[in-house]
């Protein structure tokens, strides 16, 4: 008999990529699925990043690369935080890593441990509380609320901080709800922070050229006070259509970056050289690309957010930057994980339900908006006509 290590009874999944192989198996067997579930750009990668790749690879790039990523990479997303957001980061705090996920595994694994607890958003992205409960630690959600614009609230998050708490993760904007925290809230969070100095930030960016109606991103960089212990997440997966090439990076505070190049050493050893080259292509080429990608994903929210609250009984909150829709649905009367099994069983359409992000998710559904508007409408209808006549189970 196998015995694998305890632990791994503990480790959670994301239910997207279920939702996924279950629309794809519908769609296999001749049935019309709209996948409003996946939260990756509809997009292709833009050209210029392919090109770039491609001619890596034919002029030899096949070999393991520094296990923290290649200079150039790490020159360029220092560059590209500061275009961005004003702030001056040393490449060598910079570390290169095969998705914006494997920023969080590490920062999860460093502060995880029994006794320790962990503070996360819920609803939030499902590894955050899979990663925490896998190490061990206790798992203290934040709760983000409708009422708040689905933006965390700083007070609420520092009353729930402990002698025991060792990392606070945040995201903005945020998946799955599409909310923005404030600047006003985040300058609190950092202000409260200065009473828990043992307490590390993991700031979860991937979404911050993501920003609608105006508003800037707020990056935790911009914050002095909280740079010698704030772990900042990004990568090119959601920013230019990447997701598949696996490629993130992440500021390290100095006494955090051996261990995260350790860890790199003992797992990866390095992203691959091809997709590092495509990456410098992306930051230091074009960005037009980025905004003409953006400006999409707005239209789109127009059309989800207006064709949501159209329905009977739905109604939601406009999302201010990602590319996610988190409608509350509590007066049609489904349990929101039930309608949306029965979406897609029985609407061909796949979204997924709220309580996948968490307990405070219950009675909301997630909608990515990174689809086609054609195809968003006919998932507005098909969700609008099966509300009409379906009973809740
Ligand atoms: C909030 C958040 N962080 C991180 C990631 C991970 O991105 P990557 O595909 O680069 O690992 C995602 C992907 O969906 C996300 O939604």
């Amino acid at each position: 008999m196998l015995q694998i290590a305890p632990s791994f009874g503990r480790i959670g999944e994301e239910n997207a990529f279920a939702v996924l192989a279950r629309a794809g198996a519908l769609a296999a067997q001749g049935r019309d699925i709209v996948n409003l579930g996946i939260g990756q750009p509809d997009f292709p990668t833009p050209p210029h990043i392919v090109e770039a790749g491609i001619k890596a690879l034919r002029d030899g790039h096949h070999g393991y690369t520094p296990a923290i990523g290649l200079p150039p990479l790490r020159e360029a997303v220092a560059r590209d935080i500061q275009r961005r957001h004003g702030v001056e980061v040393s490449p060598d705090a910079v570390m290169i890593v095969p998705g914006g996920k494997v920023t969080m595994f590490m920062a999860i694994l460093m502060f995880g441990e029994p006794g320790a607890e962990i503070l996360y958003p819920d609803p939030g992205f499902p590894i955050y509380r899979s990663m925490i409960e896998f190490t061990g630690a206790t798992p203290v959600p934040v709760p983000i609320r409708e009422a708040n614009g689905f933006a965390f609230s700083a007070q609420e998050t520092l009353a729930l901080i402990t002698e025991r708490t060792r990392l606070l993760i945040v995201n903005s904007p945020a998946n799955p709800t599409g909310g923005v925290t404030p600047k006003a809230e985040i300058d609190a969070l950092v202000t409260g922070l200065a009473g828990h100095p043992g307490v590390a930030v993991l700031s979860d960016e991937i979404y911050g050229t993501m920003t609608y109606d105006g508003q800037a991103h707020v990056s935790l960089l911009a914050y002095p006070e909280i740079r010698d212990r704030l772990i900042y997440l990004d990568g090119a997966s959601k920013t230019y259509a990447m997701t598949g090439w696996r490629l993130g990076w992440s500021v390290w505070p100095k006494p955090l970056y051996d261990a995260a190049r350790k860890l790199a050493v003992n797992s990866f050893s390095c992203v691959n050289a091809a997709t590092q080259w495509a990456g410098v292509a992306a930051l230091d080429g074009p960005q037009d690309c980025v905004a003409a990608m953006v400006a999409e994903f707005d239209r789109r929210r127009g059309l989800v957010v207006d064709g949501l609250n159209a329905l009977p009984n739905v109604s939601c909150v406009t999302p201010r930057g990602a590319f996610y829709a988190f409608p509350n649905v509590v007066r049609t009367g489904w349990k929101a994980k039930a309608l949306a099994a029965a979406l897609l069983d029985e609407a061909g359409v796949a979204v997924i339900g709220g309580p996948d992000f968490g307990v405070h998710g219950e009675g909301y559904l997630r909608l990515s908006y990174a689809n086609s508007a054609e195809n968003i409408t006919r998932a507005l209808e098909r969700i609008g006509r099966f509300l009409a006549v379906r009973r809740p189970d």
